[in-house]
This record gives structure tokens, C-alpha cells and sequence, in this order.
């Protein structure tokens, strides 16, 4: 019976509430590796999350995380659980969570893709994505999110949050996204996906 209660959602509220325990505990400061373990139920304990609707963060920059966070934390961009999670962190401690994923290994996840769909993707990145999005999405300019090996479910529902007006795209991705048809969209997120 207790078991039962650690599957799924349950599994997300226990970790929910260690991390809110972990970030109003009065302690000396808590080191990167303890911040980020309060990360690690469900972005993974190296980074590469537990689930493929959450983002795997290892080879992330630290730009990117810092300006994830931030944005999460002033509610810009819409999320789930992050909001809530960010407003118990400080800047510095956002930094400190960057340098700590920044540092590891991006991390190579195990799916099924379409392979015609992953070749077409791979036709079109380099001149949409390619300049921000860039060595095939295992970097991103300043504070562009890495994408290679994400999961697809992941990647979906952000490019549906942009499409949808919810998370705002920055305006020369914006330029380069609207003009694709649906299909292109998704091509280039299962190539995004695909990337090892
Ligand atoms: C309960 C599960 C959970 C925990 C704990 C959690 N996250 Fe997340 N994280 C998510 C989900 C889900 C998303 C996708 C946005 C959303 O819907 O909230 C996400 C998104 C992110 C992103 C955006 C990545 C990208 O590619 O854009 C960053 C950065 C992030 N989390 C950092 C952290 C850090 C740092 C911690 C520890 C303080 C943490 N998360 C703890 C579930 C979690
Ligand atoms: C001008 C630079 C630029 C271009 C061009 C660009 N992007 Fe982005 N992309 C970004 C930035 C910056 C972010 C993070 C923005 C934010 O905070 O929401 C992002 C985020 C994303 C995300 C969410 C990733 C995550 O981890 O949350 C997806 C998906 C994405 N871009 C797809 C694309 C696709 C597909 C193209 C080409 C059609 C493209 N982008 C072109 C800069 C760019």
C-alpha cells in the first residue's frame, strides 16, 4: 500500500516537499551538489531526468538554467511545478545550480523516433535553428536551452506552450518557427530528439 503512494504523481508531491524541507532549513549554505539534489528526483541524479516530460538538464549552460529559473520564478514562463519550486531559491543559489548541471555530461536518452521524420528535421535545423540552436542542438547561444537528446514529449509540449502564445518565443526564433508547417515543426524535434 505505501508503495502505491510513491508511483507517480505521489512521487512528484515527496519531492515537491524535500526540496521546500531542503530550501527554508537555516543551515550554513547549502553546497551545489546538495541544491541540485533537490533537483534530482526528477531531473535525474546526473542530470538526465526520470521522465520524458521533464528536461534532462545536464550539458545545459549555465546561462540557460540561470535564465530558466528566473523566468520560472517571476512566473514569465509557464510551467507546472517550477514556478512554485524557483520562488525558494535565491540568484545566487540559481547559479550555483548552473554551474553544478553546466558541468556534466549532456545526457543520451533512450527513445523511439521516427526515422523519416528525424531526416527531415535534419534537412531543415541548420537554417532555422541552427543559428541560436546551435552543433545540432547540443549547445545554444547565451541563454539558448541545449536540445540534443531531449525527450520528445518534453520538447512537444514546449514547442505547444510557444505555438499557443503561453511561453513567448524570442522574436527572431518567432520569425523562423511561424512560417513552418506543423509537420516541419515536429520533424525538428524528433531530429532535435534524435541527437546522441
Ligand atoms: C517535482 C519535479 C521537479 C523537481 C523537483 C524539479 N524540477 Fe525542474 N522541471 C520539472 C518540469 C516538469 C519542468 C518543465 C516545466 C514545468 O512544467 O514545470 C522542469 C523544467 C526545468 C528547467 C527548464 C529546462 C529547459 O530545458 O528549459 C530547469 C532549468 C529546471 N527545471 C531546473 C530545476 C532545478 C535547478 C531544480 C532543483 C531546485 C528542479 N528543476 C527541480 C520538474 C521538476
Ligand atoms: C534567435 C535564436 C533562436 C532561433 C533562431 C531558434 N531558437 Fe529556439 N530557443 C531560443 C531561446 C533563447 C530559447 C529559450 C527561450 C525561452 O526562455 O523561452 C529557445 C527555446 C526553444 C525550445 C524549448 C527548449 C527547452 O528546453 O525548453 C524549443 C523546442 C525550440 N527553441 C525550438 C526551436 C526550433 C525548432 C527552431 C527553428 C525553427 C528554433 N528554436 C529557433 C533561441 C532560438
Amino acid at each position: 500500500m505505501k508503495k502505491r503512494w510513491m508511483d507517480g504523481a505521489g512521487q512528484w508531491v515527496l519531492a515537491a516537499s524535500a526540496l521546500w524541507l531542503a530550501a527554508t532549513a537555516e543551515a550554513a549554505p547549502p553546497s551545489p551538489a546538495m541544491l541540485s539534489n533537490a533537483c534530482a528526483g526528477c531531473h535525474g541524479t546526473n542530470g538526465g531526468s526520470a521522465g520524458p516530460v521533464m528536461p534532462s538538464l545536464a550539458g545545459q549552460s549555465k546561462e540557460a538554467i540561470v535564465v530558466a529559473l528566473q523566468k520560472f520564478k517571476s512566473g514569465e514562463r509557464p510551467s507546472t511545478i517550477m514556478g512554485r519550486l524557483a520562488k525558494g531559491y535565491s540568484d545566487a543559489d540559481f547559479a550555483a545550480m548552473g554551474d553544478y548541471f553546466a558541468s556534466q555530461k549532456i545526457y543520451v536518452t533512450q527513445q523511439t523516433l521516427d526515422p523519416k521524420r528525424v531526416a527531415k528535421g535534419a534537412s531543415l535545423q541548420e537554417a532555422n535553428c541552427g543559428r541560436c540552436h546551435i552543433e545540432d542542438g547540443k549547445e545554444g547561444k547565451d541563454d539558448t536551452p541545449a536540445m540534443a537528446s531531449q525527450w520528445l514529449p518534453y520538447l512537444q509540449m514546449q514547442m505547444a506552450l510557444y505555438t499557443a502564445g503561453m511561453r513567448k518565443m524570442p522574436e527572431k526564433m518567432e520569425e523562423k518557427v511561424k512560417p513552418l508547417s506543423v509537420e516541419d515543426l515536429e520533424s525538428l524535434l524528433h531530429f532535435y530528439a534524435s541527437v546522441k
